[in-house]
């Protein structure tokens, strides 16, 4: 099938790829010159597992790339919206640039096609794409809004396309539906999976994935609902963290404990520094505003974006708890992206962490295995005398420092040469948001250790 997508950022450019890998001819369409020009020459602008493979594999063939979006509407099947779509001043979602894509298209509508909302949006989306198309398309365009949500992680995005755990479409009539069984349908049938050369199913993945076709409200509400849900199990594991600190307990056994229940789960009950990223604390806001619009206080939702707000506050405590004044010190910090697999840095809490520690006066020598580059914009405006230093590896960083402060559950992280790092230092100290190591593991080796949710038997300082 021909399809066209517009936007090129982790959504747009990961749906491009993959879409083209299951055997479609895609366009990828951006307004920016420069990201077109380098993903022309086949540079690929995000840190992304397999998306480097499938570009080169694509690119030129099935999958193109240029700036002009009227060539690409008139001949594609489906036309797929990615624009970002940030956070307004008040915390609702900014559709302007969904708007002004949905005013370019309509004006290259030939023929029947299907417009389909990646983007994260709110319910009713839908209904103003159709409306603003209407408005400008000529009298006899004929096209339908489909809502199809997007749940891809960064950092494991390609494989959360190809094998998700479902895939949800709004279609509201039968003709668009059928074009969107149709582009699914090496997914849905599991067909693409048994392909030479197909990328690896991931471990517990679904086979094959279910299509969920439902109305395009439902399918927008979905997505606002499914990222507000995880973000509630993230501040409300962290709240029990907080508990089991002062209780003297460990989280990560009652994290298990609460997570071996069926109806509960396992994943997103990982305390730590709390949520980040481009789309949780983004998709909260914007669905709590939905609900504001509809007269509904949905004030959980507040309530989990002040938990995360704080436990960032309780993390500066820690870290402040066991070296006491932060202002001189010098610290080692290890991460920096919002989570691990990626070198996206926004609205992550190790960036908003850092500063906390250069505010207080402390040095930072920090290292990233791949988000230094986007770090540094994060950084340019710093007040002077603010000392920051970036490494190339978690040994360098422990040179001489006062105290190691693990902020992203990077995998190598996990695996530092702990007698290394106690002879590096200058004080054997390690705190760690990410609670990476077995407290017993990393005493053993003869340093303190502060982490998330358990009180170290042998820690001198209060912790919570
Ligand atoms: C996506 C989704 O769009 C967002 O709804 C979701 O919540 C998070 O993921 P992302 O792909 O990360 O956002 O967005 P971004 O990296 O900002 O990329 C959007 C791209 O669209 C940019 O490359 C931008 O240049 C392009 N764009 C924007 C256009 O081509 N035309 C426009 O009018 C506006
Ligand atoms: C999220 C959703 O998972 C995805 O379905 C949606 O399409 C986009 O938003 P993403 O932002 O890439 O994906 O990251 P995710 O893996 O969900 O992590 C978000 C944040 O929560 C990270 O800062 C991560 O470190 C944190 N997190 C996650 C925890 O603190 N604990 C957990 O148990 C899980």
């Amino acid at each position: 099938m021909r399809v066209a997508v517009i936007g090129s950022g982790y959504v747009g450019l990961v749906a491009a790829a993959c879409l083209a890998e299951i055997g479609h001819d895609v366009v990828c369409v951006d307004n920016d010159s420069a990201r077109i020009a380098r993903l022309q020459s086949g540079e690929v602008p995000i840190f992304e597992h397999h998306l480097p493979e499938l570009i080169a594999r694509h690119r030129g063939g099935r999958l193109r790339f240029q700036t002009e979006l009227g060539p690409a509407v008139r001949e594609a099947q489906a036309v797929f919206i990615a624009v970002g779509t940030p956070a307004s001043e008040e915390g609702s979602a900014d559709l302007s640039y969904v708007e002004l894509v949905s005013r370019q298209l309509a004006e290259a509508l030939e023929g029947y096609k299907v417009i389909v909302e990646k983007s994260t949006v709110p319910v009713y989306t839908s209904d103003w794409v159709r409306r603003t198309v209407a408005r400008k398309a000529a009298a006899d365009a004929q096209f339908d809004v489909v809502s199809n949500p997007e749940f891809l992680r960064e950092g494991s995005a390609v494989t959360d396309f190809l094998y998700p755990d479902r895939i949800v479409v709004g279609a509201d009539g039968p003709r668009a539906a059928e074009v969107m069984t149709e582009l699914y349908a090496p997914l849905t049938s599991g067909e693409y999976g048994r392909r030479a050369g197909a990328v690896p199913r991931p471990a517990g993945a679904p086979d094959p994935s279910p299509l969920i076709l439902t109305s395009a409200k439902s399918a927008e509400m979905i997505k606002h609902a499914s990222n507000a849900f995880l973000a509630m199990k993230i501040s409300f594991i962290n709240m029990v963290a907080r508990m089991c600190e002062a209780a003297g307990t460990d989280i990560e056994h009652v994290a298990a404990g609460i997570g071996t229940d069926r109806r509960i789960g396992r994943s997103f009950l990982r305390a730590g520094v709390g949520f980040g990223g481009s789309c949780f604390p983004k998709d909260l806001k914007a669905f709590r505003a939905v609900a504001e619009e509809m007269g509904l206080e949905f004030r959980l939702l507040d309530e989990v974006l002040r938990i995360n707000e704080e436990q960032r506050q309780a993390f500066l405590r820690k870290v402040k708890g066991a070296l006491w004044n932060l202002k001189g010190k010098r610290l080692a910090v290890l991460g920096l992206a919002f989570k691990a697999g990626t070198d996206d840095v926004r609205e992550s809490p190790a960036i908003a962490l850092v500063q906390s520690f250069l505010k207080e006066g402390a040095e930072v020598v920090a290292h990233d295995p791949a988000a230094i580059e986007a770090a540094k914009a994060e950084f340019a405006g710093l007040a002077p005398g603010a000392r920051l230093s970036f490494v190339s590896s978690p040994y360098e960083a422990a040179e001489g420092a006062d105290a190691l402060v693990i902020l992203t559950e990077w995998p190598e992280y996990a695996r530092l040469d702990l007698d290394r790092i106690r002879k590096s230092l200058r004080e054997p100290v390690l705190v760690d948001g990410r609670n990476l190591y077995r407290p017993e593991v990393v005493e053993g080796k003869g340093l303190t250790y502060v982490s998330v949710g358990r009180k170290s038997a042998k820690s001198p300082v209060a912790t919570n």
